[in-house]
């Protein structure tokens, strides 16, 4: 077995109010996040997905409980740097992650940070916008980009500190259909090279993408597992106010009416496949 890239054990977290007042907002969170994965995290507004997201690179540290990052503590203030490298985190507004006015120079913005020579970092940038389809971009003013394209040059950015992990907390949240497949697209591209995703979503398609779904409710995680287990769990979906992706919605109303019909869809594509094999059955029993 692998050794997993990001392990939480027993994780609690308080925000501080005032001098007398907290609030737990994490309850003894303990999961385990492999190289390679991609994981979605899914829950209510306020349920804690956030606070969760911060603790995958240091940016918080657990008020009891403990993080580790390729197997460094992220209370050791001695490994910051080694744990920021290995795991990139995407936010939710693109324009307040852009901070340069040519898109290569924003790209190049973390290399300079950390002194990378000039001509590792030609080869950085190049490779960061070749993943994420914006290499012909490279000498553009990056406020004249669509959101969508925005986002892929912060991802750029975050891709050229060559990180093991990105997590993205509703990073397509501001975005446009058009933006989300722009995203969800480079996302794939990345799984499949390898690189672990860790996404936070209120999009339950995008969520149906992830090998894993962990569902959280008020700082816990309620339940987790492949997103086909997942969305069959409506019952308990709907208590916590999720929903579930139109492809199983879709695939559940006809099973309905049709029982032989498949109800644990969860891709759009999976319908039409469905539709031609039902049809392709009965063509042949007719
Ligand atoms: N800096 C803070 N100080 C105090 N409380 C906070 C702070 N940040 C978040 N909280 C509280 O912690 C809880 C969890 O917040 P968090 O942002 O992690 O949730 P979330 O699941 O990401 O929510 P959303 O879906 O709205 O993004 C909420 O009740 C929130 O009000
Ligand atoms: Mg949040």
């Amino acid at each position: 077995m692998k050794e997993p890239l990001i392990r939480m054990e027993g994780v609690s977290f308080d925000y501080r109010l005032n001098s007398e007042e907290v609030v737990r907002v994490l309850r003894d969170v303990s999961l385990d996040i492999y190289p390679g994965e991609y994981v979605a995290i899914i829950g209510h507004n306020g349920s804690g997905k956030s606070t969760l997201a911060k603790h995958f690179n240091g940016i918080l540290k657990p008020t009891e409980g403990n993080v580790y990052v390729a197997g460094f503590n992220t209370k050791d203030d001695r490994y910051r740097r080694e744990i920021r490298r290995r795991v990139g985190m995407v936010f939710q507004h693109p324009d307040n992650q852009i901070v340069a006015t040519i898109v290569e120079d924003d790209v190049a913005f973390g290399l300079e940070n950390i002194g990378v020579p000039p001509r590792e970092m030609r080869k950085r940038i190049d490779a960061a916008l070749e993943a994420v389809g914006m290499s012909s971009y490279r000498n553009r003013p990056p406020h004249h980009l669509s959101g969508g394209q925005k986002q892929r040059v912060a991802i750029a950015g975050v891709l050229a500190m060559e990180p093991r992990c990105l997590v993205l907390d509703e990073a397509t949240s501001m975005l446009d259909a058009h933006g989300r497949r722009e995203i969800l697209q480079v996302l794939r591209r990345l799984h499949q090279r390898g690189m672990t995703i860790i996404a936070v979503s209120h999009h339950m398609s995008e969520a149906a993408e992830a090998d894993r779904v962990l569902v959280i409710e008020a700082g816990r995680i309620a339940m987790e597992g492949p997103p086909r287990e997942i969305f069959q769990r409506q019952e308990l979906l709907r208590r916590l106010q999720l929903d579930i992706p139109v492809a199983t919605r879709l695939a559940g109303r006809i099973h309905e009416r049709v029982p032989d019909f498949q109800p644990d869809l969860i891709h759009p594509r999976e319908i039409v496949d469905e539709v031609v094999r039902i049809a392709g059955k009965k063509g042949a029993a007719g």
